[in-house]
């Protein structure tokens, strides 16, 4: 189920800003499951329970199209071009790929930990460890990640990138989440 959180947020015109938007997400999450990881040694409140299974969708379903945003959409536009001012930046990119790749056995990791922890109600101490331990390196390795996507990579794609390649990536970001790119409002992504 899509999440649609705050307000305030950027729309198809402006894809980068919509990318920016999901990392403000991402990181509300990560806090989500740090909080829940706080309290893994006693049951679940239902307020817990239920933060902590909207951070799980969010991760499961959600954050993959960010990354496809990027992967699939953005990165590609970039590398096609060869402005001085990329060079530096486009190094960045195998790195955040890298990324990528690096936190999907952290988050199946704190998948398979928080669904023990929400089907059975307790979580052993190791268990518990294991999870803070698994979140907090998501942390830390989302920290740097999304400083360099938000402060080099997508200010550079803003400044750089044509009319036209902006419209394919906000059309390439509706069509994966299966929403029109009609007017703004309308069309804002909630993932
Ligand atoms: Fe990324
Ligand atoms: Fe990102």
């Amino acid at each position: 189920m899509p999440v649609q959180i705050g307000a305030k947020t950027h729309n198809f015109t402006d894809p980068t800003g919509l990318l920016s938007d999901c990392h403000r997400r991402i990181e509300m999450f990560l806090e989500t499951l740090a909080a829940a990881g706080k309290v893994m040694g006693a049951p679940p409140s239902v307020d817990t329970a239920r933060a902590l299974q909207s951070a799980l969708v969010y991760f499961r379903q959600a954050a993959p199209k960010h990354t496809a945003d990027e992967e699939q959409s953005l990165f590609p536009r970039l590398r096609g071009r060869e402005e001085p001012e990329l060079k530096s930046a486009l190094s960045t990119l195998d790195r955040l790929e890298k990324d990528h790749e690096a936190v999907s056995p952290l988050h199946a990791e704190v998948e398979r930990l928080a669904e023990t922890y929400l089907e059975t109600g307790s979580l052993s101490a190791s268990d518990v460890q294991a999870f803070q331990t698994a979140v907090a390196r998501l942390q830390e390795t989302y920290r740097e990640h999304i400083r360099v996507e938000d402060f080099t990579v997508f200010p550079l794609a803003a400044h750089l990138l044509s009319d036209s390649d902006k419209s394919a990536i906000a059309q390439e970001m509706a069509t994966r989440r299966k929403v029109p790119l009609l007017g703004i409002d309308a069309a804002k992504p909630s993932e």
